[in-house]
This record gives C-alpha cells, sequence and structure tokens, in this order.
C-alpha cells in the first residue's frame, strides 16, 4: 500500500493569521525565516540534515524532523505536488555536498528516474561550474564522475524524457554544457547503440567539455547583445582551438572522437562554419552531432540578447536551415526528441 507523507504531529501553521511574512512561520513559539531547497538538492535515502517543511498556498507543514529518514517512497509522493521544501535559515545546511557525497546511493536507488535525473543534472550543472572556473586534472576527473554517473542513468527507460524536461534553462556556459552533453549522448547512442560504456564515456567527457575554451571569455563578449566586431569574433572563433590545447594540457592524449567534437562543433556540413570552414566528411560523426546539440540547445535557452524558443519550434528551425546540419543525423535527432516536446 503506497505510504501517505503525514505533516507531523498535525503541525501546520498558517501565516495568514500569524501576520507573517511569506517566508516566515513559528515554530514551537520560535519564529523562522524560511529558505527553499529543491527537492533534487535534497539527499534522498539519508536522514534529514534539518527539519523540513512543505509549503503549500499560506499553509506550512512540518514534514520531516531533522535526523528522520528521508524516504525514496516520500520523494516519489512529494515530487508529484512541489519541486521544493523548506527548512530554518538558520541550520546551515550544505545541500550541494551532501547530495554530491551521496550521489551514487541516490542514483542506484529505487526512486523514480525523474527525480533522479534532477539530482544528477543539479549535480552535473555545480561540477561543471567548478570544472569551467578552475580547470585541472581534478576538474577532469570531476568530469568524468559526472559523465559516469549519468550515462548509467540514461540506460533507465525514462531518462530521455525527465531531461528534456530539465534542460528548460537561462543561458550558463555550464549549463548548456551539461545540455549539450545530454543532447549530444542521447543522439549518439541512437547512432551507434548503447552498449559501449568505455567509448560512451570518453565522448561524453567531450561533449561536457566541447566549450572549455570558453573558460577565460569575457562574460560581456559571450553575451554581448550587439554585433562583435572584429577583435572579439576572432576571440570567439579561438574557443574550439584554445579547448582542444586546454584539454590536451590536463587529459594528455585525447582520442580522434574527442579532438572532432572540441574542434568541429562549430563547423558547419555546407563549409559556413569555423574555425577551418570544413564541409561534409571532413567533419568527423561526433563533430556533427556535438552541432546538432549546440544549436539545438543555444535556440531552447534564454540570452540577454533573445527569448528562448519552444523545443518544437527550435527543431522546425534547424531543419529548415538546409546545408548547416548533416541531414540524416539531424533526421535522428528529431525523431528522438519529437516525443518528448
Ligand atoms: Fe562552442
Amino acid at each position: 500500500m503506497e505510504q501517505k507523507v503525514q505533516p507531523i504531529d498535525g503541525q501546520r501553521t498558517v501565516y495568514k493569521k500569524l501576520s507573517l511574512e511569506p517566508n516566515e512561520a513559528i515554530d514551537n513559539q520560535k519564529k523562522i525565516r524560511l529558505r527553499p531547497v529543491a527537492l533534487g538538492n535534497v539527499p534522498w535515502g539519508t536522514s534529514a540534515p534539518a527539519d523540513l517543511y512543505l509549503h503549500r498556498g499560506k499553509e506550512l507543514s512540518l514534514l520531516f524532523r531533522q535526523n528522520q529518514d528521508l524516504s525514496f517512497e516520500s520523494y516519489a509522493e512529494i515530487s508529484r505536488g512541489t519541486d521544493r521544501l523548506y527548512y530554518d535559515k538558520d541550520n546551515e545546511v550544505d545541500w550541494q555536498s551532501l547530495v554530491e557525497s551521496n550521489l551514487i546511493t541516490i542514483l542506484e536507488s529505487p526512486m523514480p528516474t525523474r527525480g533522479k535525473a534532477a539530482v544528477a543534472y543539479g549535480s552535473a550543472s555545480r561540477q561543471t561550474q567548478k570544472i569551467f572556473e578552475d580547470f585541472n586534472e581534478e576538474a577532469h576527473e570531476a568530469a568524468n564522475t559526472t559523465v559516469e554517473a549519468i550515462n548509467k542513468l540514461m540506460k533507465e527507460p525514462e531518462a530521455i524524457e525527465s531531461f528534456f524536461e530539465l534542460t528548460i534553462h537561462d543561458y550558463y556556459t555550464y549549463t548548456h554544457s551539461v545540455h549539450v552533453y545530454l543532447y549530444s549522448t542521447m543522439l549518439t547512442r541512437a547512432i551507434i547503440g548503447d552498449e559501449n560504456d568505455a567509448f560512451l564515456q570518453d565522448l561524453g567527457v567531450g561533449y561536457l567539455l566541447h566549450d572549455i575554451g570558453k573558460k577565460d571569455i569575457s562574460a560581456e563578449i559571450l553575451n554581448k547583445e550587439g554585433e562583435l566586431n572584429d577583435e572579439e569574433w576572432k576571440i570567439i572563433k579561438d574557443h574550439p582551438e584554445t579547448g582542444y590545447e586546454l584539454l590536451k594540457e590536463t587529459a594528455g592524449n585525447l582520442s580522434d572522437e574527442v579532438t572532432q567534437i572540441v574542434l568541429q562543433h562549430h563547423e558547419k556540413y555546407d563549409g559556413s562554419g569555423y574555425p577551418k570552414g570544413l564541409k561534409e566528411d571532413e567533419i568527423g560523426r561526433y563533430g556533427k552531432i556535438c552541432c546538432i546539440a549546440d544549436v539545438f540547445d543555444a535556440l531552447t535557452t534564454n540570452r540577454s540578447y533573445k527569448e528562448a524558443m519552444s523545443k518544437a519550434a527550435s527543431l522546425t528551425i534547424m531543419r529548415d536551415s538546409p546545408g548547416h546540419f548533416d541531414e540524416a543525423m539531424l533526421a535522428q535527432f528529431i525523431k528522438l526528441a519529437t516525443p518528448h516536446l
């Protein structure tokens, strides 16, 4: 029988009656200030690091006392009604490290795939942000661990659908990197199958780090609203080569496939891309895949200078851009994405 998540001891607080701000409550005569924590940042399968509250309308209910078990069944039920819980701001909880140190337990748990995908996505975004801040051997290792965890999760039936739901965002280089890795890996698996874990792992790290050459480009240039001047455009055009050099320095020899991904992800099928203006079969398979994923994510996320387009409209635009992409590969991407839009 399904277990119901009940507030503890009927403890509910109604803000209105207490004339408190929406982010304040009274618990045991003590006024507390509430902070939200996304469900994906709660370390499910372990014990609650602080009292956790559910906030519905103007009502607040205490769901978990500190140290109480955060069961996966509870997650399944709670996630149907909300995407966050609340805790007392005075409890200084480092949610991110808690999830990071329990990641494998969470991803191997019986928690629904959607929940695991949310946890994995949050973790990958944070890790990738750190990787871009300080790229060294340790960061490269973190990229490997992130890809290993998500590639494993990708084998679960609902994973693709869950990731398509999660990739709605403003644009940051690190979330873009995670999205491009996710889309590219989905397309790669559709093209070559999902049996060769080691190969998919190598490719995954390449996809995740395809834009590492942008790590030192200023936000002014990356987010510039008007047209780039010659000097700025040169800086942008150099990022594939810079990324390739950076990766070689930290990871040693790169496979041909990772080299293709990093150096060729802005090459276009008709030769109109950069940095080399390669065309057709001069561009490797994995460079072509990464290009499709890269453009799809650029179209579907908000930038400072443009609104995000819907995923369906973005695919239509891509299909109507003859010459930019390998047509057969784009058709495969549209086929895999369409049921999840
Ligand atoms: Fe790029």
